[in-house]
């Protein structure tokens, strides 16, 4: 293995509760009512697309032009950035800082591959960036995840071929994302169905050691 790619929401650190807080605030502002289970929809999904997803949900499709669906997204970002703003490194989820050190230790590739816009933000205020050898720019890619384009730009800009990378993931659409761009897909605390390689409940359990036996067993 040559590489390994990073889902950054749910992976490396836990902003899904701020993106549903920001959102939910957003959607009650226009009469629409979600709750945590329509966010696991939202998971791994573009901003544009979520906010298509929250208007279609609340029936409210038809009713905003163009410029005003901006709008209402410029605004979740903004309440979003104020949730986030006040990220340390007490905010990377277990045992990912040990393993991205162990990767670097061994000379594994790093890379990563959100959707998500503040993504080189986040990581500086975990104080990680320094880790990653590329991240995928998310405005320049036609499809969002569950489309491989995402994990398979990754991998070319790592310089490996996908058989070469692991892509670890909390999303469904994710892991549909990795395996269909041929990684050996990690999925953290995935449903079963979601036919991850090697799946884990924990991101503890993610350690160079254990990633590299399931890669290999896979052959
Ligand atoms: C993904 C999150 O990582 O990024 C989604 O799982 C989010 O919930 C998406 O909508 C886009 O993020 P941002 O920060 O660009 O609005
Ligand atoms: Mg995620």
């Amino acid at each position: 293995m040559k590489a390994v790619v990073f889902d950054l929401d749910g992976v490396i650190t836990d902003t899904a509760k701020y993106h549903f807080r920001a959102w939910k605030h957003l959607a009650e502002s226009i009469g629409i009512h979600i709750d945590e289970a329509f966010n696991e929809h939202l998971k791994g999904i573009g901003r544009m697309d979520s906010l298509e997803r929250i208007l279609k949900f609340g029936g409210r499709a038809p009713d905003f032009s163009e410029e005003e669906k901006s709008r209402l997204a410029e605004q979740k970002n903004e309440d979003y950035r104020r949730l986030i703003a006040a990220m340390t490194p007490n905010d990377i989820l277990p045992g990912i800082q040990d393993f991205l050190e162990e990767l670097r230790n061994a000379g594994i590739k790093i890379g990563l591959a959100s959707a998500s816009k503040n993504g080189p933000f986040i990581l500086k205020s975990l104080q990680i960036s320094s880790y990653f050898d590329t991240i995928v720019d998310p405005a320049k890619l036609k499809k969002g995840k569950p489309d491989p384009e995402i994990f398979s730009t990754a991998a070319v800009q790592l310089g490996a071929e996908p058989r070469e990378c692991a892509g670890i993931e909390d999303a469904v659409a994710g892991i549909q994302s990795i395996n269909a761009a041929g990684l050996f897909s990690v999925g953290v605390g995935v449903p079963e169905d979601a036919r991850p390689d090697w799946r884990v409940a924990s991101t503890l359990e993610l350690t160079w050691d254990s990633l590299r036996k399931h890669w290999i067993e896979k052959g």
